[in-house]
């Protein structure tokens, strides 16, 4: 079922991610988070005529809309129901090689937030569910009733960088020895009481949920072996376009791209490298490129959007 208030997910933007892969007409694209398909639209019609594309994505429904919002493109288009994780498998299967370019936009689709089934917000009344890919059996429920308070306090510290994680967690413990935790809505009253009265800059469930959206897709395991994978994949020259919505998302695109330019990541506690950078790609985006404020108005999710782009070597 759609959501009710079908907001249309308006992709982030969208001319400077096309200006950074310099879509050219016959190359070859994977979009790793195809979903709708707004970025992926773009990117065929400026490679017109030839240009094609492997579009990637866990949501079989973001899929499905996809495919038909592609129809157009006849067999430019390949979509491919994978976790990103599997960039090189599932490009060696799309016959998919040497790539010019790699784009990752990382995170859920408007749609995905508004649809109350997939309980990835806390201001539905859906099941406490946060997959994006209907088929795995991990959801957001059984870790909050099945993971000990330790484990859930770390998990909330360090995925939402929440300060009143301890607090929450000890909550969470508390109420499923009452019963379980089943839906969105359990959880958002925990945080909020947790935060306890004041006005506070996001809701108090905010950062809670984005730690269990993180653990319930192993997100950052899958972008960290993703990136490796597409610079694999990418041509001398071809671009890997990242758009991240949260700092800790944005410091594993930043950390790897310094990597592949050939500077040392470690610590500066650590006397000797162990990272051991070897120089595979040139950072184009020193900072990180943000929405500007007619986007935002707009568009308020490219608000947090941080665009980084890297080039092949
Ligand atoms: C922000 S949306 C992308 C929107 C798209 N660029 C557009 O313009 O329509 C992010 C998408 O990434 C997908 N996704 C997240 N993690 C993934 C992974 N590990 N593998 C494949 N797809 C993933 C989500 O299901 C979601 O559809």
């Amino acid at each position: 079922m759609e959501p009710q208030a079908s907001p249309r997910h308006i992709p982030v933007l969208l001319p400077q991610v096309l200006d950074g892969l310099q879509a050219g007409n016959g190359d070859r694209f994977v979009d790793c988070t195809v979903n709708g398909g707004g970025h992926a639209e773009g990117i065929l019609s400026i490679s017109t005529p030839t240009g094609s594309l492997l579009g990637l994505d866990l949501d079989p429904q973001a899929l499905a809309r996809c495919a038909a919002r592609l129809r157009g493109f006849g067999g430019r288009a390949t979509l491919m129901h994978r976790n990103f994780a599997q960039l090189l498998a599932a490009a060696e299967q799309a016959a998919f090689r040497e790539v010019h370019g790699v784009l990752f936009d990382l995170g859920m689709s408007s749609l995905q937030l508004a649809s109350p089934q997939r309980g990835f917000s806390w201001q539905h009344a859906g099941p406490l569910d946060m997959r994006m890919n209907p088929d795995q059996s991990l959801t957001a429920a059984t870790i909050v009733n099945d993971w000990d308070q330790e484990s859930l306090a770390n998990l909330i510290w360090e995925f939402g960088e929440e300060r009143h994680a301890r607090r929450i967690a000890r909550r969470i413990v508390k109420r499923r020895q009452e019963r379980p935790l089943r839906l969105a809505a359990d959880l958002a009253d925990i945080a909020r009481a947790a935060y306890g009265r004041g006005r506070q800059r996001i809701h108090p469930a905010t950062r809670t949920f984005q730690a269990l959206r993180i653990a319930v897709n192993g997100e950052f395991e899958s972008l960290q072996t993703a990136l490796e994978q597409a610079r694999d994949l990418l041509i001398t020259g071809g671009r890997l376009v990242v758009i991240a919505f949260h700092s800790l998302e944005d410091r594993i695109v930043k950390e790897f791209m310094r990597r592949a330019a050939g500077k040392c990541i470690c610590p500066s506690t650590v006397p000797q490298c162990a990272c051991n950078p070897q120089q595979t790609m040139r950072i184009l985006t020193r900072k990180p490129i943000r929405a500007d404020e007619v986007e935002i108005a707009r568009n308020p999710r490219s608000r947090s959007a941080r665009l980084r782009i890297a080039e092949r070597i």
